[in-house]
């Protein structure tokens, strides 16, 4: 069997766990594997590189992705879907399985529904917002880069007497910022799940003060919406080629609010793409394994048009069509129980 594979969106680390299993799963079963360059782009262009057992064996433990990535989305125009089948149809490919977030397994949804081309999706993101799977790969190792970072920011916050806002991603769901403010003591938390209560989280920052704590810790999503700014903060008005804004800046927003009604001298950080990069996690590298191996396990049962995904400690998989086009926010059961700690 000839699998094709492709990484899509942002880049997140275990990518390389997924390919390694994949290869590794098909060629067990005596398949060849292709690697398509730069998600989307690289099956529109036809560019690819085959891949091997040897060549893949020592990259898991390796951030980011071999194949490259890109918000490439041929669905833009019909020229790019035709040169998608086309590629398809000139290497001969018996099944495509795309790694990636919503956008990138909407398009193995439209192909498989709509052409009949063999997808199968993996689920893959540090925001952990894809509907039909309890945990994505990515979104361990983003919390413990942003927990470390957080760790780190006490310190100086503690030293200077200050507030420190840090500023996560995430897009328009909290997870990230719920686990990593669990996880890190933070004193306040502002998701896009909830209408943020500057007055409340100022007035808290305050009273833990007079109570002689005289630091604090504010980590807010970067989906988080302020009724004066109208919506979400971007940082530019350029969109990608699946309607997203770049968000970015309403850390410093926020910081601005708390040193204006508190008095408190507020810094704040941004951590960014830190999120994104770097080696990892165990747990990261275990579950993009069995991702990958199920995967290419379905392609040679000739289950397509589905999507793996983990449920509970299983991995299972869910039809293509149900599982994109709806986010999975942060769940009430979440901020209820991290509610505890910052009141
Ligand atoms: O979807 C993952 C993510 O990191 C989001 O949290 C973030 O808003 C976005 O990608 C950033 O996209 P880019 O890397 O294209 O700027």
């Amino acid at each position: 069997m000839k699998i094709g594979t492709l990484t899509g969106g942002g880049d997140c680390p275990g990518l390389n766990a997924v390919i390694r299993a994949v290869v590794r799963t098909n060629a067990n079963r005596g398949g060849t594997t292709l690697g398509f360059l730069e998600g989307w782009r690289g099956v529109i262009s036809g560019e690819h590189i085959e891949l091997t057992v040897e060549a893949t064996d020592d990259i898991i433990s390796r951030g980011g992705t071999i194949l490259g990535s890109s918000r490439t989305n041929p669905f833009k125009d019909d020229e790019s879907v035709a040169r998608v089948l086309a590629t398809i149809e000139s290497v001969e490919l018996d099944a495509l399985i795309a790694i990636g977030g919503d956008d990138t397994l909407g398009v193995a949804h439209q192909l498989n529904a709509q052409h009949g081309v063999p997808t199968i999706g993996i689920p893959k993101t540090i925001d952990n917002d894809l509907s039909s799977t309890d945990v994505t790969f990515g979104f361990d190792t983003s919390i413990n880069v942003v927990m470390e970072a957080v760790d780190r920011l006490r310190t100086t916050a503690e030293s200077h007497r200050r507030v420190m806002v840090i500023e996560t991603m995430g897009r328009h769901a909290g997870w990230i910022t719920c686990f990593a403010g669990v996880s890190t003591a933070a004193d306040y938390i502002l998701v896009p799940e909830e209408a943020p209560d500057i007055d409340r989280m100022c007035n808290l920052l305050k009273e833990r003060r007079e109570a002689g704590k005289m630091y604090g810790i504010v980590i807010v999503s970067e989906g988080v919406t302020l009724p004066e700014a109208n919506g979400f903060i971007t940082r530019d008005t350029e969109i990608d080629e699946f309607g997203h804004v770049k968000l970015g800046g309403i850390g410093d927003i926020i910081a601005e609010l708390i040193e204006t009604r508190t008095g408190i001298e507020t810094r704040v950080v941004t951590l960014g793409h830190l999120q994104r990069g770097g080696a990892p996690s165990a747990y990261d590298r275990v579950l993009g394994t069995r991702l990958g191996v199920h995967a290419a396990r379905l392609a040679h049962d000739g289950q397509f048009g589905q999507m793996v995904s983990l449920r509970g400690t299983r991995i299972t998989s869910v039809m293509l069509a149900d599982a994109v086009g709806e986010l999975r926010v942060l769940e009430a059961e979440f901020m209820d129980e991290a509610g505890e700690f910052f009141t």
